[in-house]
């Protein structure tokens, strides 16, 4: 830690994610100061507001970009992303993006140009990159310990079908531990960027991408929501610039209460790894058939979803580069609308430059 600054933070959206995450976890943080929230709900505003002992509490996010901010975190539905994050960049502030960046690639690419021109720093909230089974992983891979890399597959399946019908409330997901529950408007409709492919299997591409470093060039994809008007599972088989061939999957059909899961599997010339976040282990396993010796992690550091909101903060006060940056949240928006394209054609769909170069 370089002093005992403080950064001074702000929050667009305080519904379900907020409240139970990000919110409680600058609140308790000694070096974020959360000044001012905003929510287009002046009633989850002041609750919200009171709640987190916040003073400044406005509906709309430019009037809480005159507070002199340091650090914004969004956290509204996918489609209302782009403006607060626009505004906060133009405002000089660094900003967080809950998952999915944006669901419109246009609009990724302006903020990524808007982050550069600005220099400032744009984060994504992956916080499956913040796993330090992650980072061994990635390092593993680029220091070749299962040669070259010949196919990856890539899975994320959670309880999100829950939230694709408008909701019962006697079979609503346990809110218990945020003030507001999740809901159907934010992850349930198609216009608003609803379906488990923007809204999840972002988590599984955004690994897959950020572990490997490798650039899509076609996808073949389908994709599945009986009786709902969004997708709840999808498949992709995708083959890159670099040779090696990737599977993607995503489920949302993970029973309430259950754990979410997310794996990774790579297969290499001379070996292969296993990354199981729900399991909370990474397996390694070499050209001789040994196995690395690495420890089990406890779920809530294999899924560390406190740590987006801190690093953010830390990026900040310390000047370092994000985990989870702008790019790579571009590069999904982008993956994620060819996946679409594909489907809906039944048809491989070229992949359009990610706007990221391979590590
Ligand atoms: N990283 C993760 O694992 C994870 C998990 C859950 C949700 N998320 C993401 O977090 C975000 C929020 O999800 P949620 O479930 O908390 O949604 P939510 O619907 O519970 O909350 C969104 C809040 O934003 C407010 N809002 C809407 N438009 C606004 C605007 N223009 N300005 C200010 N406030 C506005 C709403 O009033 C609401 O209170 C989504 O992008 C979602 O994908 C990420």
């Amino acid at each position: 830690m370089t002093s005992g600054r403080r950064a001074r933070v702000g929050v667009v959206g305080t519904g379900w994610w907020a409240t139970r995450v990000h919110l409680p976890s600058l609140a308790s943080y000694e070096r974020a100061e959360l000044v001012a929230i905003a929510d287009a709900d002046p009633e989850r505003a002041r609750a919200v507001g009171e709640r987190f002992g916040v003073e400044m509490v406005f509906t709309d996010h430019a009037e809480m970009l005159r507070e002199r901010l340091d650090c914004v975190l969004i956290a509204t539905p996918p489609v209302a992303h782009f403006a607060p994050a626009r505004d906060s960049l133009l405002a000089g502030a660094d900003v967080m993006i809950e998952k999915p960046m944006v669901v419109d690639s246009a609009q990724g690419r302006e903020l990524v140009a808007l982050a550069a021109s600005t220099g400032r720093r744009l984060h994504v909230g992956y916080a499956h990159l913040h796993s330090p089974h992650t980072a061994q992983l990635t390092a593993l891979l680029a220091d070749g310990a299962i040669g070259q890399l010949r196919l990856v597959t890539s899975l994320y399946a959670n309880p999100s079908g829950a939230l694709y019908a408008p909701l019962d409330p006697d079979r609503a997901p346990d809110a218990s531990d945020a003030m507001f529950g999740p809901r159907f408007e934010t992850y349930g409709l198609r216009k608003l960027g609803g379906g488990q492919a923007h809204g999840q299997m972002t988590h599984s591409l955004s690994l897959l991408l950020a572990v490997t470093g490798l650039l899509p060039r076609e996808i073949s994809a389908y994709t599945w929501g009986p009786g709902i008007e969004v997708d709840m599972v999808d498949a992709a088989a995708i083959t890159t610039h670099q040779g090696p061939i990737a599977t993607l999957a995503s489920a949302g059909t993970v029973p309430l209460g259950a754990p979410s899961f997310i794996q990774l599997t790579a297969f290499g010339t001379d070996g292969y790894a296993v990354l199981d976040s729900a399991a909370g282990s990474l397996d390694v396993i070499g050209a001789d058939g040994a196995r690395l010796d690495i420890a089990a992690l406890d779920p809530s550091v294999s899924f560390p979803g406190h740590l987006p909101a801190r690093h953010l903060v830390d990026c900040f006060l310390d000047d370092r580069v994000p985990v989870a940056d702008g790019s790579l949240g571009l590069a999904t928006t982008v993956l994620i609308e060819s996946l679409l394209e594909s489907a809906r054609r039944s048809a491989p769909v070229g992949v359009p430059d990610l706007g990221r170069s391979t590590r």
